[in-house]
């Protein structure tokens, strides 16, 4: 039941905050900091670098995740699942390989696990789907919670995702060699904070009035560093799902080294700032305005310097670095949904695609 929405997929993307509330439930003590998830207390401090395994949206989840385990000084690399048993990582028994997969039934990942497992590796399946092939086949499984997802292309699983990727992430910290510093603590105070953040940009959105000025354009590229790359990434891939328009999703600074050739009047640049590295990223700003690129930023309610520069911004709330792509996220599908209906595409069930894909 789409409930008054005119798609599953906009009613899943305001079904966000009450998701994301559920993801997060029990799972946090938001005033000290710290995790509670379900793993006792050393339960990783086994796993020497950890492995997130996983396709399209769930890779860029995956991405997500392993910057922010990077930065806390865990060694975590995300590898594309179709990918995984090309590019010969090292995998053993002191790896963690965790497979991202809303379904649980994606064959490319389910192909990346059972090599690692054949390989010693202990695996631990994020998924949203109890029951799935992939938390039977795993050690250990971490339920996202979302709710069942209608929408062919994933909207709230990605935002439940990464939310269960940054609590599980403080626990890896916390089974770590260092203690956790104050940024893991501040990041997961926040975190308690998300689901009402995200209503507050369901609220306020003008994403809507964004699309209707630019939907039909010839090509949309969008970019983003540090956590708001795979942000940028999987905003270009919504984008192009749904809307079949043709979008591209780049790290800010590679635009420079190639892509900028396309870059004319035609060819719309949405920028997501997620109040780190923002001078970086509006360098490339000014760049792809020089070449004629209207700029639509998306960014925290305080970044003046982006306000002033681009051509339209899509606000959210302020919150911590690490959390505000996942803010920047919303604003991105709310665009995608608004060109794709203008556009009068089957937004819940775009042409050649299906909602778990079982063949490699
Ligand atoms: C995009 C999308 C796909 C899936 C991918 C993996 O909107 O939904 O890119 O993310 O097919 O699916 P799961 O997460 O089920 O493994």
């Amino acid at each position: 039941r789409k409930e008054g929405y005119d798609h599953y997929m906009l009613k899943e993307i305001h079904e966000q905050p009450h998701a994301l509330e559920r993801t997060l439930q029990g799972r946090l003590d938001a005033e000290a900091g710290t995790p509670t998830l379900d793993f006792p207390p050393g339960a990783f401090a086994d796993a020497e670098r950890v492995h997130l395994v996983g396709c399209g949206t769930s890779n860029y989840a995956a991405e997500y995740g392993a910057t922010l385990l990077r930065r806390w000084g865990v060694e975590a690399q995300a590898l594309l699942a179709s990918e995984y048993t090309g590019a010969a990582p090292r995998v053993d028994g002191d790896t963690l390989v965790v497979a991202v997969t809303q379904s649980g039934e994606t064959a490319d990942t389910l192909s990346a696990l059972r090599f690692a497992a054949e390989r010693g590796a202990r695996t631990l399946a994020v998924t949203n789907v109890v029951g799935s092939t992939a938390a039977r086949e795993c050690d250990d499984a971490m339920f996202i919670r979302a709710g069942p997802e209608i929408g062919v292309a994933a909207s709230k699983t990605f935002s439940s995702q990464v939310a269960s990727l940054v609590l599980l992430a403080a626990t890896l910290v916390r089974d770590g060699e260092g203690a956790p510093g104050e940024e893991v603590r501040d990041t997961l105070r926040a975190l308690a904070d998300l689901p009402d953040q995200v209503a507050t940009v369901l609220d306020g959105t003008t994403a809507r009035s964004v699309a209707e000025r630019y939907a039909g354009r010839e090509s949309y590229f969008f970019i983003g560093r540090g956590l708001a790359y795979p942000v940028a990434m999987e905003g270009a891939l919504k984008f192009k799902e749904i809307s079949y328009e043709h979008a591209e999703g780049f790290p800010a600074g590679e635009l420079k080294h190639g892509p900028l050739a396309l870059v004319t009047e035609h060819t719309p640049v949405i920028a997501v700032f997620a109040g780190r590295h923002d001078e970086k990223t509006l360098n490339n700003v000014q760049e792809v305005q020089a070449r004629g690129a209207p700029v639509i930023a998306v960014a925290g309610e305080r970044a003046d310097a982006v306000r002033r520069q681009a051509d339209e911004t899509l606000a959210v709330p302020d919150t911590h670095p690490n959390l505000a792509g996942l803010l920047a996220n919303v604003q991105l599908q709310l665009v995608a949904y608004h060109v794709s209906k203008l556009l009068d595409r089957a937004i819940d069930k775009p042409r050649n695609l299906a909602k778990s894909v079982t063949v490699e």
